[in-house]
């Protein structure tokens, strides 16, 4: 066996080994709750995610999002209460608004726009919760580590 081949097979091992690391700020009155409502229905789903609960989608800040990836985070999620029922009133709508350049900045500094979510979830949505971490999780395994060097699991 080539060396080529001997290295690619080892890239290969690991890659399959790897599991990626997703950030998720969840809101607090929504999301966070059907995260919550997940787990106490005890619904499955990929265990890839690091919740962080804020208290609204609005909250958070494109560099929040930024420092995650810069941490090591393979994906970010962004999860807040449908458009009209934000408890704030417009936090997610200034957080759509910002987010959405934010996906244009991270294409920009050559993050694939796919590795962020933005999504709506409310407390009762717990499926969808499952559903929508699945996806990403599934997502993120075909893009592979944002960095493979510094991404090991651990
Ligand atoms: S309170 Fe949930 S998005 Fe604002």
């Amino acid at each position: 066996m080539s060396k080529a081949e001997e290295k690619e097979k080892t890239e290969n091992a690991e890659k399959h080994e790897w599991e990626p690391k997703i950030v998720g700020f969840l809101c607090r009155w929504c999301s966070y709750a059907g995260a919550d409502l997940a787990g106490s229905s005890r619904i499955e789903y990929p265990p890839n995610v690091r919740v962080i609960r804020v208290p609204c989608s609005g909250r958070v800040n494109p560099l929040h999002v930024l420092r995650a990836f810069r941490k090591g985070a393979d994906a970010v999620l962004v999860a807040g209460c449908h458009p009209g029922d934000c408890h704030y009133s417009e936090g997610n709508y200034y957080a759509r608004r910002r987010l959405d350049v934010l996906k244009e900045l991270l294409e920009f500094i050559g993050i694939e726009p796919e590795r962020f979510r933005l999504e709506w979830c409310s407390a009762s949505e717990a499926r969808r919760f499952a559903d929508v971490i699945t996806e990403v999780t599934g997502q993120v395994k075909k893009l592979g580590p944002l960095n493979p060097k510094e991404n090991k699991n651990g």
